[in-house]
């Protein structure tokens, strides 16, 4: 990170210039350092929702949203969704570059060790109701895993943190299958080690204790692509959430639970959840013959209607995980028989029509990671309400490579924004008498 150039701040009021230094990165947009501008002048600067903010230095995913470009520590999404599994994409994000053989034999066993979680863990389980959603299961059993491991909580010491990761990355798929078994009134399925990373889950999800769970390549592939696709997308929400959460020096299991929570949002990792049922209800509606009905809604800013699934702070361009999650949908839709399924047609009809209507194009809304992969998820069997805690298991990878990226960065200090203040100026408590 180095000073190009320099920016000048000047005011119409006679206060003076100032200069700040604009830092260059190896690619992508420039940033003004304006670290000091509080200091120099007393200001600060204003940009609710961080449209024009870089909150921090990383070197771990860059996203070209102009080019539809998206790289884990370098390399593009499209060469890892197709050379790698997810475990071998948890390595690099985490270490910064690909393992070797051996590298990845021994991280895998270390992950295939540490999937079980403390058997008291199931007693939270009992507390919720059945038809609790997933993801205020997951928020809470997240959160409750820092009361099982008091002798590794100090998120400064790297050992500490390094362990934290491989319990959290190896247990997440064992959580969430105790939830969807929860809310399904079936026993939880004990992990296996001889298994891989998506081939257990999908056994810990799927069979019972009357049956074994047939595992297909071809859907275990799908699906570890689906976990390779959502690992990590810079400092998205749920990032910046975990990032913000970490910087006060909490233990790594409670932040990550801050990103389960914040992520379960429609806006954010709800949307594939929101997509599905979107055209779900398209369908129950009239299907293709309704589109058009729909899309009218959705251009009505009167209607709160959002065509979900599409749309994207940073891609102004195709989301390339969406193109990826496409070619998924083609892949399990063909090994299950199922390449007729409406929704599946339903969904590339409403793309074609939004890709092609000036609404959705003078905005640049594209459809992004979530528009198909609740069409994935939902032939793979898994329900529509675990969608986001399936992404969740996902994305908790890339929230810890950011937290210790944060926590050894030198510049690194407590999140703390200020406020443009527009309330009540201080005044006076008249007494309750004369109120
Ligand atoms: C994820 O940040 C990440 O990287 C997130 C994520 C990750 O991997 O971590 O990529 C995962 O969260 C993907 C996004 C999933 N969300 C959705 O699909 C929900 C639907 N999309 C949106 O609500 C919206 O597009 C956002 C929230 C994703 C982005 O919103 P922005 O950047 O704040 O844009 P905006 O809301 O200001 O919209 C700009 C314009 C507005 O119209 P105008 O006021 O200019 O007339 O576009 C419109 C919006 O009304 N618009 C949409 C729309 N998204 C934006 N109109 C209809 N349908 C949509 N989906």
């Amino acid at each position: 990170m180095t000073a190009s150039s320099t920016a000048t701040l000047s005011f119409s009021d006679g206060s003076p210039s100032i200069e700040f230094p604009v830092l260059k990165g190896t690619v992508g947009p420039d940033v003004v350092d304006i670290k000091t501008l509080y200091g120099k002048t007393g200001k600060f600067t204003y940009d609710p929702g961080f449209m024009s903010t870089a909150a921090c230095r990383s070197a771990i995913t860059y996203i070209d949203g102009d080019k539809g470009e998206l790289l884990y520590r370098g390399y593009p999404i499209e060469q890892i969704a197709t050379n790698c599994d997810y475990l071998e994409t948890c390595y690099l994000l985490l270490n910064g570059e690909m393992p070797n053989a051996a590298q990845k034999d021994a991280f895998v066993s270390n992950v295939s060790h540490h999937t079980m979680v403390h058997e008291q863990m199931q007693f939270f389980l009992r507390g919720f109701r059945r038809d609790a959603h997933p993801m205020a299961i997951l928020t809470g059993m997240v959160g409750a895993l820092s009361a099982f491991y008091h002798d590794t909580l100090d998120i400064n010491n790297a050992e500490h943190r390094h362990i934290a990761a491989i319990r959290l990355i190896a247990k997440m798929p064992t959580l969430v299958s105790m939830a969807y078994k929860y809310s399904a009134g079936q026993p939880m399925i004990y992990p296996k080690n001889d298994l891989s990373y998506t081939a257990n889950f999908m056994r810990m999800m799927f069979a019972t204790p009357c049956e074994e769970y047939q595992v297909n390549d071809v859907l275990v592939r799908a699906l570890d692509r689906i976990f390779i696709l959502h690992a990590d997308h810079e400092q998205n929400a749920s990032t910046s959430t975990v990032r913000l959460c970490g910087s006060s020096g909490t233990n790594p299991y409670a932040a990550i639970a801050a990103g389960v929570a914040c992520l379960w949002g429609p806006a954010h990792g709800g949307a594939n959840e929101a997509a599905l049922s979107m055209l779900l209800d398209i369908q129950k509606n009239g299907g293709v013959e309704k589109i058009g009905e729909f899309i009218t809604a959705v251009k009505d800013k009167n209607s709160n209607v959002r065509l979900m699934g599409f749309g994207h702070r940073v891609y102004k361009n195709y989301d390339p995980r969406a193109k990826l999650m496409r070619e998924t949908c083609y892949e399990v839709l063909g090994e299950l028989g199922l390449q007729n399924d409406p929704l599946f047609k339903l969904a590339m009809e409403l793309e074609k029509i939004a890709l092609s209507d000036e609404y959705f194009v003078s905005r640049k809304l594209y459809p992004n990671v979530d528009f198909y992969s609740g069409i994935v998820q939902r032939a793979l069997g898994i329900p529509t309400s675990l969608f986001t805690a399936i992404f969740a298991l996902a994305r908790t990878v890339g929230w810890i490579a950011q937290l210790n990226e944060m926590l050894a960065d030198p510049d690194q200090k407590i999140g703390r924004p200020r406020q443009l203040f527009t309330g009540a100026t201080a005044r006076d408590v008249m007494p309750l008498h004369q109120r």
